[in-house]
């Protein structure tokens, strides 16, 4: 075994708590527990799939101290002694895989959809919830009382769980840091005014766990070290509270960032910020306490988090969605198998964001397995065919991978000769080379995992009837739709493709006729290297919501770029140095225009169906030639196709 990494596999003793090694899984809420609030099988499922994985503490999900402080109504408990079996199966199954366990205590405040809509959200003071833009009602003073209480209670459930420490959510917007911040707390009593006096709803928190925990078990008190926002705190304001923390119970600082309000998504931030972008806040936080500081940001790398840790940045490294992307990265590295760690792209697709938007449990974009433990076959496959998957772009790899893993013969083919379909565009926009990696990262794993892969091969009608497979997997992909303009196929007209590849290189004033993702990454593109552009699309609103991180970072580099975003807009008629624009009945010239970028969407690729019905062949189609749409689709699809061979 090679090991590179020693201070990482250093182990580290915080009170009677001895961790094995420096790596950390933070919590990550994932809607898979019970409707009632205890903990599930597909909790135990994907906990027990990620505590092999060789992290040397893990913290749980969220789990609420108060009817009144969740975040969801499924949202986990630690509010009431019936908790305690699940919490207790939670505890033994990270146990298991050798990790030290965590539990995260936490209370909402006011950002709950669900608690807001009922009229029971309660904060610090009535101020609009930056998530859901509706106001809580004001906690009494007996409130506050009540759930400095409730943390208390919690802490000692935990304990008399069988976990060895606790961790206290005062991160993220929730109702610590509604104390915290002046944005979210105009009190007037002793809870609220100056700095001291918000911190001391955390401090008495922390006093009332200390006390029901007894001195020896370790509490974790996780704080965005900045909000994030404007007029927020910053890590200087917390200078003079962090020691009264420390002194009030809190062994470990946990050094996260921002809130769920804080643009961009910071707190797990987009691919825009690079990894470990966050750590100079632990690093000053170890300045100012001399308590072990846990480090948090866009880690996927092991070497990195050493680096850190040796550098003396933050005595721990928490490597979140990275445990999701891939559950055994700590136990790869450690054998020198770097290069079969599947890196986490920070798309957030499968799993903040999927969250937040309320559209379902956790996932990843770029892991099956994850969320879907209880589903995951293990393999082999009672019958074993002969399998071929047409399309090596996501959908198709990761279809091939899956079935490959159970055992079946697979033969992928892909007309092009590099591997990765759409992602060979994808990575090509600014910051997105990650896409593009993933996909050649696909190639390769699926050779190394044993499916015959045949590049370069465009399969027929003919092959399909002489190759005789028993199964096919159809992952053709979109084809690019060429929109019926007058003027459309005049020289200076090409379509975002080209652009991204650099067959046609940019020129000075651009039209992209489009505002999907591929026109607005092909804008970024194109504005980044110094083309003026005018982006129309005939949706009245982009359809790139600016709400998710990355969306967000786009938009904002557009408007910084001067793009000019022209919504409820179609083109008329494309000239050689002009176009004519439609805007609610209203023409318009532009000019001039030396370029149109046609991004106006794909449909998807039927061919071979109809085929293969009339043969009879068993097959499956899935992702982009389903209808064009996400990463995510295309994975999930090509899995489960797969699991059905
Ligand atoms: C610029 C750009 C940026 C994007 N950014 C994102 C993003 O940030 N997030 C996101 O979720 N999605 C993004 N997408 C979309 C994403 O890439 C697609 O949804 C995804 O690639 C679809 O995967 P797929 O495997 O279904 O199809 P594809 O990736 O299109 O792969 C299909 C493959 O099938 C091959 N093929 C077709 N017919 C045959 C045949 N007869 N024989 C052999 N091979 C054949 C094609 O050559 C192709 O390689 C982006 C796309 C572009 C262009
Ligand atoms: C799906 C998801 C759920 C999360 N839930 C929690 C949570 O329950 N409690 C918490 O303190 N942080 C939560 N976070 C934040 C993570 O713990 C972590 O700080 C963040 O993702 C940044 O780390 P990363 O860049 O390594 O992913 C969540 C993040 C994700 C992606």
């Amino acid at each position: 075994m090679v090991n590179l990494l020693n201070h990482l596999f250093s182990p580290i003793r915080i009170k009677k708590m001895e961790i094995p090694n420096r790596v950390v899984m933070p919590p990550m809420g994932t809607n898979l527990g019970n409707p009632d609030g205890t903990v599930s099988e597909a909790n135990l499922a994907y906990m027990k799939r990620r505590a092999r994985g060789g992290a040397g503490l893990i913290i749980t999900e969220i789990s609420a101290v108060h009817p009144t402080g969740m975040a969801i109504p499924s949202e986990l408990g630690s509010y009431e002694d019936r908790f305690i079996p699940g919490l207790k199966k939670l505890a033994d199954v990270i146990h298991g895989g050798g990790s030290k366990a965590a539990l995260q205590l936490h209370h909402t405040g006011r950002e709950s959809l669900f608690l807001l809509k009922a009229g029971k959200a309660i904060a610090p003071s009535p101020i609009r919830s930056l998530v859901f833009g509706m106001t809580p009602r004001e906690m009494t003073r007996e409130e506050i009382q009540e759930l400095i209480t409730a943390f208390g209670a919690a802490a000692f459930r935990a304990k008399q769980a069988g976990f060895d420490a606790v961790e206290v959510h005062g991160a993220h917007g929730y109702l610590l840091t509604q104390f915290l911040s002046a944005l979210s707390n105009q009190r007037t009593d002793e809870y609220g005014g100056d700095l001291n006096n918000r911190s001391r709803f955390i401090r008495e928190v922390l006093r009332e766990v200390r006390r029901r925990v007894g001195d020896e078990f370790p509490v974790s008190l996780r704080l965005s070290a900045e909000e994030f926002i404007k007029g927020g705190y910053t890590v200087e304001d917390l200078k003079p509270l962090l020691p009264e923390w420390v002194k009030a119970g809190a062994d470990i600082i946990h050094a996260s960032l921002g809130t769920h309000g804080s643009p961009a998504g910071i707190t797990s931030a987009p691919i825009e910020y690079p990894p470990g972008f966050n750590v100079g806040r632990a690093k000053r936080i170890k300045e100012i306490v001399n308590v072990p500081v846990i480090g948090v940001g866009r880690f996927t790398d092991l070497s990195l988090a050493d680096q850190v840790i040796g550098r003396g940045e933050a005595d721990l490294v928490a490597f979140g969605r990275q445990f999701l992307a891939d559950p055994d990265f700590v136990l790869k590295s450690r054998e020198g198998r770097f290069e079969d760690v599947r890196k986490c792209i920070a798309c957030n697709q499968g799993c903040i964001e999927r969250l937040i938007l309320g559209e379902g449990n956790i996932r990843c974009a770029i892991n099956p397995e994850t969320g879907q433990e209880t589903l995951y076959p293990q393999g082999p496959a009672a019958v074993r065919r002969k399998a071929w998957v047409i399309g090596g772009g996501p959908a198709g790899l990761t279809a091939a991978m899956e079935a490959a893993r159970l055992g079946h013969r697979v033969d992928l083919f892909e007309k092009e000769k590099d591997w990765g379909g759409q992602l060979r565009y994808a990575g090509k926009p600014p910051f997105k080379s990650v896409y593009q990696e993933w996909g050649e990262w696909l190639g390769a794993q699926a050779k190394k995992m044993g499916v015959t892969l045949h590049p370069g091969v465009e399969v027929t009608e003919k092959m399909i009837r002489d190759g005789n497979p028993e199964a096919v997997i159809l992952a053709l992909g979109g084809e690019k739709i060429v929109p019926d303009i007058p003027g459309i196929d005049l020289a200076h007209v090409c379509d975002a493709w080209q652009i991204l590849m650099g067959e046609v290189a940019p020129k000075k004033h651009a039209l992209v006729i489009g505002g999907g993702l591929i026109g607005m990454e092909t804008a970024d593109f194109l504005s980044q290297k110094g083309t003026h552009v005018t982006l129309v699309e005939v949706l009245k609103r982009s359809p790139v919501l600016k709400i998710t991180s990355h969306g967000y970072m786009l938009h904002t580099r557009l408007r910084e770029a001067g793009c000019k975003l022209l919504f409820d807009t179609t083109v008329k008629r494309v000239e050689p140095s002009s176009v004519t624009l439609v805007s609610q009945g209203t023409e318009e010239v532009l000019s001039p225009v030396d370029q149109v970028v046609v991004a106006v969407g794909l449909r998807p690729v039927t061919s071979l169906k109809k085929f293969l019905e009339e043969k009879g062949v068993r097959h499956f189609v899935v992702g982009d030639a389903v209808s064009p749409r996400r990463i995510i689709e295309a994975t999930e699809e090509g899995a489960k196709a797969a699991w059905s061979l």
